[in-house]
């Protein structure tokens, strides 16, 4: 496995590579590797002759009052891990070398980067559309693969891809979840015992509106939401920030119950932000 650092050498690496005929897969993470993160990985590395990992903890997707500071980092567990899959490079920029000295360029991302996650986080999609371009044309990817946890993002990323006329085949991963149903996230480290406890509730609940929504029971989203927020506040360690249920593709909020859908919803666990979210087909 190479450890590239630079853009120069990245961009080499992945200009060989497609010189020789082989495709690449590229999976961008922020480290802290998971099961969820190894997932994605297995999938490329099952699709593409070539997979590239990145490891960035992006600045410009952080709020001014959020973790970018104490954003989980496992350096050597993340190599040890990325070592016993058939990664063919991981790419270790550093921030200067991302977003040198007075850097000013950014990809905005109107409509659906504004509403849910983007509406209490005003730039995050801005920053996430902003790497991701960038990291595209440095790895230059034929195949970029994604999780279904971060459902907007996913959204955001096939759009900017398809307005920009990316040509990358965009790659969603199922969620992965621990035996309990917590959906696998870097940010479950920040979590003490009684917190990781208390999230459990968020796919509880989520469960709990996919069986309403297909219940047949229930024909306004307005009436599951309200259930599933009161189901939610019993938990008393939890703050929900939002729950809705909207269309899979554009995000629109859904009024009379139909299929497919999605369920999405934000919370705090203590001071832990979370999202999970559930396909209703
Ligand atoms: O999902 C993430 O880990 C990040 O948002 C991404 C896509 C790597 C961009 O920094």
């Amino acid at each position: 496995m190479q450890v590239i650092t630079t853009i120069k050498d990245m961009n080499a690496f992945s200009k060989a590579t497609k010189a020789e005929g082989k495709n690449i897969g590229f999976a961008p993470t922020m480290g802290a590797l998971h099961k969820g993160h190894i997932s994605l990985i297995g999938n490329s590395v099952e699709q593409n002759d070539v997979t590239v990992v990145s490891i960035f903890v992006n600045p410009t997707q952080f709020g001014p009052t959020e973790d970018f500071n104490k954003y989980p980092k496992d350096h050597k567990g993340d190599m040890k891990k990325l070592s016993n899959l058939d990664v063919t490079a991981v790419f270790l920029p550093d921030v200067a070398e991302i977003y040198p000295k007075g850097f000013s360029t950014f990809v905005y991302v109107g409509g659906i980067g504004c509403i849910l996650c983007g509406a209490s986080r005003p730039d995050h999609f801005n920053g996430v559309a902003t790497i991701v371009t960038k990291l595209f044309n440095i790895v230059m990817p034929d195949r970029a693969y994604f999780g279904q946890k971060d459902y907007q993002q996913t959204v955001v990323i096939k759009k900017i891809v398809r307005e920009l006329a990316m040509n990358i085949d965009i790659v969603v991963c199922p969620i992965v979840r621990e035996d309990d149903g917590l959906a696998m996230s870097s940010r479950n480290a920040y979590l003490s015992d009684e917190e990781r406890n208390a999230a459990l509730i968020l796919n509880k609940a989520l469960e709990y509106g996919k069986g309403l929504m297909l219940s047949g029971r229930e024909e306004k989203a307005n009436h599951i939401k309200e259930k599933m927020g009161a189901f939610i506040k019993a938990e008393s360690l939890v703050t929900i920030e939002y729950v809705e249920i909207v269309g899979p593709v554009y995000l629109e909020n859904i009024k009379e119950v139909k299929t497919p859908a999605v369920i999405l919803l934000a919370a705090k666990v203590g001071t832990t932000r979370l999202i999970d979210n559930m396909i209703v087909e």
